[in-house]
């Protein structure tokens, strides 16, 4: 008896487990989560990273952030358009995490706030 309970909760982890590589391509924050946290004031992690101040944590973090942009669909503007900026932003991030070089250079091009917000940005 007790050994078939085991066996059922194995079976109950590994549906949990394969669920979550099925749905890996979910977007694991918003939009408004990376900005919020990754972007938001002078002290937030990219306004660091474009004084090139940034540090191994903010890189990683925005790396983090970033890698669920182009998955989010963009709530105003030209699907194609969001998708090249939101891919380049995800993966200059990437590149900075991983120390790549070119990686910063990208990054400033990228993180233009306003070239994406006029594009992209709800009023
Ligand atoms: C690749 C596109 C992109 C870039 C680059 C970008 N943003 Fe955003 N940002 C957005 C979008 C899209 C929204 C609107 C999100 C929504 O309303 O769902 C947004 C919203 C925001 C918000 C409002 C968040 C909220 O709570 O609603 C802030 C603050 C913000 N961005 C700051 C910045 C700053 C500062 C930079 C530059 C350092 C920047 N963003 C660069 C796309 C971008």
């Amino acid at each position: 008896m007790q050994k078939r309970i085991l066996v059922s909760v194995a079976v109950a982890v590994a549906a949990v487990v394969a669920g979550c590589s099925t749905y890996s391509s979910k977007p694991k924050y918003t939009t408004e989560q990376i900005m919020e946290q990754g972007f938001k004031g002078k002290e937030s992690p990219a306004a660091r990273v474009g004084r090139g101040e940034g540090t191994a944590a903010d890189f990683k973090l925005l790396a983090e952030l970033t890698a669920s942009l182009p998955l989010n669909a963009p709530p105003k503007g030209d699907a194609a358009s969001w998708k090249e900026k939101s891919t380049a932003l995800a993966k200059a991030g990437k590149d900075l995490a991983a120390g790549k070089a070119g990686a910063l250079d990208a990054w400033k091009a990228a993180s233009n706030c306003k070239a994406c917000h006029s594009a992209h940005k709800p009023d």
